[in-house]
């Protein structure tokens, strides 16, 4: 009947009632009613004219939000398949390439190079930190002593830890040294400041079921004309992830093979709602959020993992408080709490828990997530008030969103303090 130790005891009736989880892992993040009513109209033909003008479409708002006059492919595949797409269509077997990497993702990133036969240096920066430019610089005038790099790859948001990387900063770096640069943006991409091409980013790869709230099944890669060039040279072997077939395929409006037409449809009706809120009002959104989820944290006394200076518009990482095991609270908050949120992933596996806040995300989310966080604290017998947790993120979250001070008058200094906190 009960939820194990340490949770709190629910009836047999409850217990089998249907309970909307309030879903706050990093992906898959909550789709929207009108988005899954959308994807479960009738099938359609693929290589009909409906599918058609819906990819076509779709390519156009995808190179709206991110910012790009390039190609922006769509794969069905997870983030993953376009990370390794990104690999086998721009590097050569024996070439060297810079894989910075500060979380599981930029470890994975480097598997996939490797995989591949790729010359990959990992440069490794602490997790819970974010990889500084100047470390990029330094790293590439290393390789120019030896034969160079031709690539530099890069995690735009680590979702393992919770840090934005600053990849403005980084690719105005790489575009001196005329380096070819490719991105991991599944997590970050829809939800962060992002513009592929005033950037320089050549490659940079997203996925459906993260910041853009439909459902997982479908990878986004952009391509700019230098990856293109990069493309003629390639050697790596590819074909179901071969993106000259997929451009070639796209001027027809269509896909080489059967899509997820599903994933698709979804993926259109969420970036018409994306459209109604606009770019700068969602980047601002998950700023917000983040900064309201973080100060509920601190409330509590949870210790955040990740350099606050970099933190994450999409995922917070915490830890949990001594002496309790992050898997018993992430298990209360699911079994008591109908909240689910997600543990550390490869070497801080059972050291944080992480709370996802992207995609179709709002306060009220975020205050439920926080009532269900001061519940699971005191079933752990932790010391905390009722509200304390979600009266500093209003607080924080008030302060966020207050207008700037007007001019005419001296800047409040609390309205000071917050631009420099955040
Ligand atoms: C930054 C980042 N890269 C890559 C991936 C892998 O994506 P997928 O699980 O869709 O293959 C994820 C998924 O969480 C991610 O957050």
């Amino acid at each position: 009947m009960g939820s194990g130790p340490g949770g709190r005891s629910r009836t047999k009736e409850t217990a089998r009632m249907y309970r909307p989880q309030n879903l706050r892992i990093p992906g898959p993040t909550f789709v929207p009613q009108s988005v899954l009513s959308a994807s479960a109209r009738p099938m359609i033909n693929h290589r009909g004219p409906e599918f058609a003008s819906l990819l076509a479409a779709l390519t156009r708002a995808l190179q709206d939000f991110l910012r790009t006059q390039g190609d922006v492919l769509l794969l069905t595949c997870s983030g993953t398949g376009g990370l390794e797409a990104a690999i086998v269509n721009t590097l050569s077997r024996g070439d060297r390439a810079l894989v910075f990497s500060n979380g599981a993702f930029g470890e994975r990133f480097h598997s996939i190079a490797k995989a591949y036969g790729v010359d990959a240096r990992r440069v490794d920066v602490t997790w819970g930190r974010a990889v500084d430019p100047d470390l990029v610089r330094d790293e590439l005038a290393k390789e120019r002593a030896k034969d160079g790099a031709k690539a530099v790859i890069v995690t735009h948001n680590e979702t393992s830890t919770g840090v934005l990387n600053p990849i403005k900063e980084i690719a105005e770096i790489v575009r001196e040294a005329g380096k070819l640069l490719i991105v991991d943006g599944v997590s970050g991409a829809g939800a962060a400041e992002l513009e592929i091409d005033e950037w320089g980013i050549d490659v940079l790869v997203t996925a459906s079921q993260k910041a853009w709230g439909a459902p997982p099944g479908v990878a986004m890669v952009t391509m700019s004309p230098r990856a293109w060039k990069a493309y003629d040279r390639s050697d790596l072997p590819k074909f179901y992830l071969d993106l000259q077939q997929a451009k070639a395929s796209l001027e027809k409006a269509q896909t080489p093979s059967t899509p997820a037409v599903t994933v698709f449809i979804a993926l259109q009706e969420s970036l018409k709602l994306m459209a109604e809120e606009g770019v700068e009002a969602i980047v601002r959104r998950h700023r917000d959020l983040a900064f309201a989820t973080r100060r509920g944290l601190q409330g509590v006394g949870l210790q955040l993992f990740a350099d606050e200076q970099y933190a994450s518009p999409s995922v917070t990482s915490f830890r949990p408080p001594t002496r309790v095991d992050p898997k018993n609270l992430i298990r209360i908050l699911r079994d008591s709490y109908d909240t689910v949120i997600a543990g550390g992933q490869g070497r801080i596996e059972g050291q944080v828990a992480r709370v996802g806040h992207m995609g179709f995300v709002t306060l009220q989310d975020i205050v439920s997530f926080f009532s269900a966080v001061e519940l699971t604290l005191r079933d752990l017998h932790q010391p905390v008030e009722p509200g304390q947790a979600i009266a500093a993120c209003l607080r924080a979250y008030d302060e966020a969103t207050q207008p700037p001070p007007r001019a005419t008058r001296p800047a409040s200094r609390s309205a000071a303090t917050v631009s420099a906190r955040r």
